[in-house]
């Protein structure tokens, strides 16, 4: 996967992508990451990228010129184009799970609290929000599209990590212990040391449901759920 990140704030991904499994990955090229600065596709002086906007306002506007210049640098015919903004398409794990195998060469353009032209929306595929609440500028809803979709290529991560994972059939991870047993009087469940590994596993799809009832019922799809599950949802 490559990924082209287009910023007014370089320095921001840069720091992020130097560190930990990312970094890991551009190494062992699993993945190859670009971070283009949106200040040198600018033709004006002193690296003008905004202007005032038409019809009056407060606030200035981005450009549309260097912005699309900055992604018909890196565009191919097979490029998939995100604009991260509060107004997109809210960011989810299943659509991180499609990024990663059907895309090779995502462009991510960071928007900007001043905002782009409208017209900047036509070179777009998809516009993204990774929440509602509206932060300073797009580069960390970058990184968390990045992120989400680079750990699921594989070799990326320990592919068993996934097959548990929380939002894996819509349900969130079961919980998990290490050492001490008894950590200030609160002891690991004794299933888990029990060594009986059929019984472990029951615990843990329970405690997946559980979990989930209790933090997340919005999550729970009935007509997903396996007989066992609905019984378990019954008691
Ligand atoms: N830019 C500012 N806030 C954002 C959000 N919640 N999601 C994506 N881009 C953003």
């Amino acid at each position: 996967m490559k990924y082209s990140i287009i910023t007014l704030f370089p320095q921001i991904i840069q720091s992020y992508i130097s560190e930990s499994i990312i970094k890991k990955a551009t190494e062992r090229q699993l993945i190859d990451l670009e971070v283009i600065d949106l200040r040198n596709f600018t033709t004006l002086a002193h690296n003008q990228i905004d202007e005032y906007q038409y019809g009056g306002g407060r606030g200035m506007v981005i450009m549309a010129d260097p912005v699309v210049k900055a992604i018909e640098s890196v565009r191919t015919p097979t490029s998939f184009v995100i604009l991260t903004t509060p107004q997109g398409r809210p960011w989810k794990q299943q659509d991180a799970k499609k990024y990663a195998k059907n895309y090779n060469h995502i462009i991510i353009l960071c928007g900007h609290y001043e905002g782009f032209d409208e017209r900047v929306l036509k070179y777009v595929d998809q516009e993204i929000s990774i929440g509602d609440y509206v932060l300073t500028g797009g580069e960390l809803p970058a990184l968390v599209i990045l992120d989400s979709i680079t750990r699921l290529i594989p070799k990326v991560i320990n592919q068993e990590s996934h097959e548990q994972e929380s939002f894996e059939n819509n349900l969130l991870d079961y919980p998990v212990y290490t050492k001490p047993y008894d950590f200030r009087g609160d002891t690991v469940p004794d299933v888990l040391l029990s060594g009986h590994h059929a019984n472990i596993q029951k615990y843990r799809d329970e405690q997946q449901l559980l979990v989930t009832l209790k933090k997340r019922p919005d999550l729970i799809d009935e007509s997903k759920l396996n007989k066992v599950q609905i019984e378990l949802l019954k008691k």
